[in-house]
């Protein structure tokens, strides 16, 4: 549970901390929740202007050049369910594994095609109660290359002061 923008900031810090080249990230979760603001502070502490991390609603995707690895923010929203995908490039990207793929909407991927990609899925969501800027992010990942780097996450949350809840699984 982040309390705040600043916390988005430190969490964006300690997410930035575990990516490479050939990952894959998926965001799903509430309209205007925050993936944006999200992807903006993890970017900006892997070398690329935060003015440059913009919205990719209309464009679909962005590339950035960070400063150890190439950078793609896509975002499905308005491809919808069952666009073609293929058309964007979006694959190609995934498939040279040399690129940090980050994916805005990513419920708009077919379920399957989640499954082959292995990647770590961050769901931004409201709390059904509390502050206007408090948001849950819940962290997801089937394959093992996550787990590591998802107890080094933890550290770094709990180095910032951010509240962390069940499993985290
Ligand atoms: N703790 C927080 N974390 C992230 N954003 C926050 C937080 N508190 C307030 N905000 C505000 O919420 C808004 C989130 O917008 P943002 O564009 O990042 O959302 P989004 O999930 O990408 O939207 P969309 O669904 O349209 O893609 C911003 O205006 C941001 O300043
Ligand atoms: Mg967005």
């Amino acid at each position: 549970m982040v309390k705040n923008l600043s916390q988005t900031r430190a969490l964006g810090k300690c997410i930035s901390k575990l990516l490479k080249k050939g990952d894959l990230i998926l965001f799903t979760g509430d309209l205007g929740a925050g993936k944006t603001t999200l992807i903006r502070e993890t970017l900006s502490n892997l070398g690329v202007d935060k003015r440059l991390v913009t919205s990719p609603t209309f464009s679909i995707l962005h590339q950035y050049d960070g400063a150890d690895m190439p950078i793609v923010h896509g975002d499905l929203y308005r491809i919808g369910e069952g666009g073609d995908l293929v058309e964007t490039g979006l694959y190609d990207y995934i498939d040279q594994g040399t690129y940090l793929v980050m994916l805005e909407w990513a419920e708009f991927l077919e379920e399957s095609a989640r499954q082959d990609l292995a990647p770590l899925e961050i769901e931004i969501s409201f709390p059904p109660l509390g502050d206007s800027d408090e948001r849950i992010v819940e962290f997801r990942a089937n394959m093992n290359s996550w787990e590591q780097r998802l107890i080094l996450l933890k550290e770094c949350l709990e180095k910032e002061g951010i509240t962390i809840e069940g499993a985290g699984s």
